[in-house]
């Protein structure tokens, strides 16, 4: 049974360009980048080269690009590392209710430090208000950390707006663009971001990498303490493979992002029309026309998400339900919740179609022929 992956908001493939790169840099360029011996300059070229790619990508300063483990740990870093460096001025900190779990939990964790979070509700678009975050501001506002895109739902925020009101404060602004990445045109200083977290798994990079864009105009303590890496920002020798690696993924993306970006947007209506054609009871979640374009969470009707996906599995199609970050743990989603109300069916009936290289109409056209068997006899 040939495997159909349709899961790519969870993780992606490894291009064969970046498994090349990064099993060549692994092999040939294994110095120490802090080394002054040549095998350490050579290593420590690579990683200037990829931070240099990094920085263009979102229009921000080589100097303004700390490499992390990851999308969690630059969630994690930038939030509580400003709220801790910042206690001076205030405890209060303002983020969204359908924010990823990396930000999520670290707001928790401050709230049990003795800091005050306001986490905004959005619509039933997903969206937050910006007019809301204006409002919540107080003296005491340290950060305010409002997601780029939406992993569940594919939501793109107002972030320009949003920047644009907390650039008027002491705040600083954060946005976690995991998702948003690679499709969408970033660019820090036009959005007045201070801080912005990226993730190289989500666009055919390896696992494990990722930066944090720090603006040169905010300071922020490190998270990692040890050695002087990252000029003194994240210690922790570098894993050079994976960052070249992540490099190649970057400039794959760009190369072919406006493709992509059609070719998903097209499956995505190819999804809709084949279900409707198919006669399966369903809506799509959020504003899937204006959101992410790998992204597409549909309703299918009275039909329960988690058996819905294990019949698919079984059946040898991989989706999604809910955050597929919190994996095998099918809890309601808190994005869902958000979007619906608590009691809302959508809640426990609703998956996640998310596309990727590699995605072909024909795999649409099989996981909506799956999906009708599948349905017809859950319905039984
Ligand atoms: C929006 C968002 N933020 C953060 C993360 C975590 O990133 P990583 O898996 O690189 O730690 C994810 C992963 O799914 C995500 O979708």
């Amino acid at each position: 049974m040939e495997k159909i992956y349709l899961d790519h908001a969870a993780t992606s493939p490894v291009h064969p360009e970046v498994l090349e790169t990064t099993y060549e840099t692994m092999k040939n360029f294994y110095g120490n980048a802090s080394s002054i011996h040549g095998f350490g300059r050579e290593a420590r070229h690579l990683l200037d080269d990829a931070r240099s790619v990094f920085a263009k990508s979102i229009g921000a300063k080589q100097s303004e690009i700390v490499i992390t483990s990851g999308g969690t740990e630059s969630d994690n870093t930038a939030v509580i590392e400003t709220a801790l460096s910042r206690e001076s001025m205030g405890k209060h900190l303002i983020t969204s209710k359908v924010e990823h779990h990396a930000i999520l939990e670290p707001m928790e964790y401050l709230e049990s430090l003795g800091f005050e979070v306001t986490y905004l509700p959005v619509d039933e678009f997903g969206q937050v208000d910006p007019e809301l975050v204006q409002s919540a501001i107080r003296p005491d506002t340290t950060l305010v950390s409002i997601m780029y895109g939406n992993n569940e739902v594919g939501t793109l925020m107002n972030i320009a707006e949003i920047g644009a009101i907390v650039a008027e404060t002491e705040s600083y602004f954060h946005t976690d663009a995991v998702q948003a990445y690679g499709l969408e045109e970033i660019d820090v200083k036009r959005s007045q971001i201070d801080l912005l977290s990226v993730s190289a798994h989500k666009i055919n990079g390896p696992k494990g990498v990722g930066f944090l864009y720090v603006s040169e105009a905010i300071h922020l303590p490190s998270f990692m303490r040890g050695g002087e890496q990252e000029t003194k920002r994240r210690a922790g020798t570098e894993n050079i493979p994976a960052i070249a690696g992540f490099k190649k993924a970057v400039e794959i993306m760009q190369a072919e992002k406006v493709q992509r970006k059609e070719a998903y947007n097209t499956l995505k209506q190819q999804v809709v029309s084949e279900l409707t054609e198919a006669g399966i009871d369903f809506e799509v979640n959020g504003a899937s026309e204006n959101g992410l374009a790998h992204v597409l969470s549909l309703w299918i009707k009275e039909i329960p998400s988690d058996q819905l996906l294990m019949n698919l599995d079984l059946m040898g199609i991989a989706i999604s339900a809910g955050s597929a970050c919190t994996a095998g743990n099918i809890e309601p989603s808190h994005v869902l919740t958000a979007m619906y109300g608590e009691n809302n069916p959508r809640v426990s009936q609703s998956v996640r179609v998310s596309f990727g290289l590699g995605t072909e109409p024909q795999m649409i056209h099989e996981l909506v022929e799956k999906l009708v068997i599948v349905v017809n006899r859950l319905k039984k």
